[in-house]
Order: C-alpha cells, then structure tokens, then sequence
C-alpha cells in the first residue's frame, strides 16, 4: 500500500463522518444535504469518496461538469447525482440515459434538453439556475417572462425539480450582500411563478451561519472535507458548536538526505547559496504534483515533527529542503506536504490563493487512500 508510492493521499473516513454529522447537527433534520464531489472532490478523490458517502442518508452528489457525472455512473454510483454547472449537448443522451439530474442556464441549453427528453422519452428532471447577482451561468431578471412561457411548453417528460442559485459573498465577514441575494433569490423565484419541488442556495458557508438559505437542502463542498470556507466563517464558528475536522493528508518521502558546503547553490537559477554546511532533503514531488511552485524558498514541510523549510525553487518533480535543523532525517522516511502542522490554508496564504485550490490541484494521479 502506502510504503511502495513516491507520494500519496490519507482520507480520514472518520473526520469526513465526523464533519457530515457536526453539519447535520447545524442545519437540522429537515434539510437536505447535497455533496459536492466537483473538481475530483475538491482533490480528495471522487472515486475513493462516494462509496464512503454511499451509506449516508443524502440528497444527492453533486459535480460540476457533465463528465463527471458520467465517470460516476461509470464507476458505479447509481444514486442520486445532479450537474450543477455545464454539460455538453454530445453528453446529454447518456446524461438522461443515466438518470443524472441536469443544470440548465439558458434557453440554448433549455433547448437541447427539451430535444433529448422527445428523443429518447425518458424522463428528466431539471434544475434552472438563476443568476441572483454573482454574474455567472444563470437566466437573469429579465429572462423570466420568456422563460415562464417557454416553461409552459415542456414536454410531460421533463419535470423542473429544483431552482437555485449560487451565492457570491458567503464567505465574508459582512452579511449585508448575502441577505440581499438570499432576498433577491426569493422574489425571482415568486416572480417565475413555476413551482419546483426544491430550492437550493447554500454553500457550506451560507448553511452555517444564514439559515434562510438552507431551502429543500445544502451543497456542502469544503465543509464536507474538513474546512472553512475562510477565516471569517471560522472566525465566526468559535465558540459555536462545531468542529471540522480535515479529510486529506499529503504525503511524500525523503529520497534523499545529503551534505553540502556553505556557498552551495540550490534549485533551477540558483535563487539561494547557503549560508552554513546544510543538510537537504530531497522529496520527489513537485508543481507538476499539484505542489505550488511559489512556495519557493517560502514554505515548509514537515519531517519528524520538525518544520524543515522549502529551499530554492520547486521544480517539475522534485523540491529540496532545509533538514539542518532535523534531527536524524534518513532517505525512505515519510514526510508531510499538507496534513497535521502544514495546513492547507496557512499554504495558500504563504502562497496567495485560497485553500480550495491548493486541494483541487492535487494530482489525480496520487493515489489516494481511506484510512
Ligand atoms: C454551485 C455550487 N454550489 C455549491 C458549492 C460548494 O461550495 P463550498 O465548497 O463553499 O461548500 C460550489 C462550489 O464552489 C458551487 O459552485
């Protein structure tokens, strides 16, 4: 297993129970609950989590792109599964064929819908999205009265099942724009005037802290693998009743330890000579592993609960670091890129993005393991 990879992924089953009931215990029983399984499960694995997620009481799994909803299908999921962002018209026969809930954004894609549903007469069931502010897929204000006529021509076989939205200030410390798009989501929604059987607006962070959102059910992403959305909402969950617990750890071992002189230059364009004999560590991962090629010279890694620092620049397949202050570092030995002590948070600030991408730009090549 784990002992013969170059670099590999843990997914903590327990933490990701353990998070599913602390948002259960949030939201109430009576509110669904969707996850997100986009984006490769926001790097965690698609295909080692939904048969993890299979035993639990959920609306559905949710993905963005209409191939991902096929490679589920494929795999075997045969439960409950809704595209929330885009499909193309060469998916849609197997789409319907599969019984794969479908996004539609605007008449075109409405269109192509209505088409299949004839062709094939198999039933489907849609999602219309609104666009209540964030600007993108979605019909807008201006849409409805073509689109509340347009609605009156459907064939018996497509049935809207939900309407939602998608919210663009959740994360934020201030409430002020997403109250006025969970507002603005209510009035278009009347305005339609077409009723649906659910409702969905909530990411994980509009599930926690604004219960008007939470509708027929929530799309829990980031929420579901163990994190805050940002470190408002975190700020804004203490002293509240729940704990996340993160999924994934990332790790690599040492394939090699060695010495070398003060004055050595480390790493493509020699961006560092150190200053003292140094001991490197060589770890065979690199950017093209998902591993941020600005973390150079910028972050660390963990080896025997020592933080040993990235040194010169991360290359392709490989990145070097500062084991001077280590003790008894050997090669063979695992370390940690992201788990325990290396946050996937505190590595997107030191590198300036956000920790959904570091996560979703791990490569699906890693293998992944649940433990
Ligand atoms: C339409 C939609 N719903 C729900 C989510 C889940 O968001 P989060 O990961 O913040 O829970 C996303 C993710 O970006 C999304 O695009």
């Amino acid at each position: 297993m784990a002992f013969v990879d170059r670099t590999w992924i843990e997914l903590s089953t327990t933490a990701l129970y353990h998070n599913l009931y602390q948002v259960r215990q949030a939201i109430g029983p009576e509110v669904g609950i969707a996850a997100v399984l986009k984006a490769n499960a926001y790097g965690h694995g698609w295909r080692q989590l939904w048969p993890l997620l299979a035993s639990q009481r959920l609306r559905a799994i949710a993905v963005a792109h209409g191939h991902e909803a096929l490679a589920l299908r494929q795999d075997g999921y045969r439960g409950p599964l809704i595209v929330l962002t885009h499909w193309l018209p060469n998916q849609l026969g197997r789409l319907v064929s599969h019984q794969v809930e479908l996004v539609v954004w605007d008449f075109e894609s409405w269109k192509h819908v209505q088409y299949m549903a004839r062709r094939l007469r198999r039933p489907v069931q849609l999602h219309l999205k609104l666009d209540t502010g964030t600007s993108r897929i979605g019909f807008v204000e201006r849409d409805l009265p073509s689109l509340r006529r347009f609605l009156s021509t459907h064939p018996s076989s497509v049935t809207i099942r939900g309407i939602f939205s998608h919210l663009a200030n959740a994360e934020e410390w201030s409430t002020q724009r997403t109250n006025g798009q969970i507002k603005y989501f209510t009035t278009l929604t009347s305005k339609l005037r077409i009723t649906a059987d659910e409702y969905h607006l909530a990411c994980t962070a509009a599930a926690l802290r604004y219960p008007a959102s939470r509708l027929s059910f929530i799309r829990l992403g980031i929420g579901l693998y163990g994190h805050w959305p940002s470190t408002a909402i975190e700020r804004w969950a203490r002293g509240r009743p729940i704990r996340l617990q993160p999924v994934l750890s990332w790790y690599s071992r040492l394939s090699q330890v060695k010495r070398v002189p003060r004055g050595a230059a480390v790493g493509y364009g020699s961006t560092v000579q150190v200053r003292r004999p140094t001991v490197l560590g060589l770890i065979p991962v690199g950017y093209s592993d998902g591993y941020d090629r600005r973390a150079s010279n910028r972050w660390w890694v963990i080896v025997n609960n020592r933080r040993a620092p990235v040194i010169g620049r991360v290359s392709m397949n490989l990145l070097t670091v500062d084991l001077t202050d280590v003790p008894g570092p050997v090669a063979g030995q695992r370390l940690t890129l992201v788990g325990t002590g290396v946050s996937p948070e505190a590595f997107s600030r030191a590198v300036g993005t956000i920790h959904y991408e570091v996560l979703s730009r791990l490569h699906p090549d890693i293998p992944r393991y649940p433990v």
